[in-house]
């Protein structure tokens, strides 16, 4: 199953590097945009996932909204995450396909069409980088890079969040913003990033990702609670038990240890 996934995601993959002409809309606010490209993608892997496994439910960031099944597979997919990235020819871009069991992440796959880079994991089995076995660093914090964003779609939540950066940045190497949560948190499973924190976003954005997390010996939680992946969500991640203690720690202080929303929109609707 794994190896047919990746065959449909490559293939969208040059679907998508080779879209050159595409329309771009916002989705309520110019931050929070959509391109041609990212629907015509979804309808593509709808169609081609759906059919690999007959009778499962399909999650997509541009419409397709479903309740994950508690028995049987759904996929959750993100067409193409860091759509601003892609818009502008920045090429940090991931097309994020997860499948779920019974209501649990089983297979994660994240393609940068732009890199050519393939991660995958499967619940189990592993975690791979262009087919070769990943793992998360052992870097100690003062090493640590951390990827963030500081909530471009609800911008009220961003002090906070800067708030964040601010206590880390001394203690720990870098910083880096890069616009596609997919893509980083893999980075995080590949050993290159060893620290994740974005305050809210939306299971196509982490679900593929989180499952190379977990598959390659990283660690994530929410602030109050695990992950979400039936609504938006805070992402803690790390590359060991001690940076996430660190972590937690720094953004229970900015927020009070309680997730700031109760529910609200998904990044992305
Ligand atoms: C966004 C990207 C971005 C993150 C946002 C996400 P989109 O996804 O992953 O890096 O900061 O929270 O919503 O909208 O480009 O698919
Ligand atoms: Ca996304």
């Amino acid at each position: 199953m794994l190896g047919r996934i990746v065959d449909v995601v490559s293939e969208s993959g040059r679907r998508v590097a080779a879209a050159h002409s595409f329309s771009v809309t916002d989705k309520g606010s110019r931050e929070n945009i959509v391109t041609s490209a990212d629907i015509e993608n979804e309808r593509f892997l709808r169609s081609r996932l759906t059919s690999l496994v007959p009778g499962s439910a399909f999650v997509g960031e541009e419409g397709d909204e479903s309740p994950i099944l508690d028995e049987g597979y759904t996929w959750i997919v993100d067409p193409i995450d860091g759509t601003m990235n892609f818009s502008r020819g920045i090429p940090e871009v991931g097309i994020s396909v997860a499948l779920f069991k019974d209501g649990e992440p089983y297979i994660g796959v994240v393609h940068n069409p732009f890199t050519g880079r393939m991660y995958s994991a499967e619940v189990g089995r592993g975690a791979w980088m262009d087919g070769t076995p990943m793992h998360v660093s052992d870097r100690p914090l003062e090493d640590c890079i951390l990827s963030t964003a500081w909530c471009c779609y609800g911008k009220e939540l961003a002090p906070r969040v800067f708030d964040v950066s601010e206590s880390l940045y001394p203690r720990i190497n870098d910083i880096r913003r890069i616009g596609t949560a997919a893509v980083e948190l893999s980075m995080l499973a590949q050993g290159a990033i060893d620290l994740y924190f974005e305050i809210r976003l939306s299971p196509w954005d982490h679900a593929a990702a989180l499952t190379c997390v977990k598959a390659a010996g990283g660690i994530f939680r929410g602030i109050d609670g695990d992950v979400r992946f039936d609504g938006p969500s805070p992402v803690l991640a790390a590359n060991t038990e001690e940076n996430m203690e660190v972590l937690l720690e720094t953004v229970s202080e900015a927020f009070d240890g309680r997730t700031p929303y109760r529910s609200g929109p998904l990044n992305g609707h």
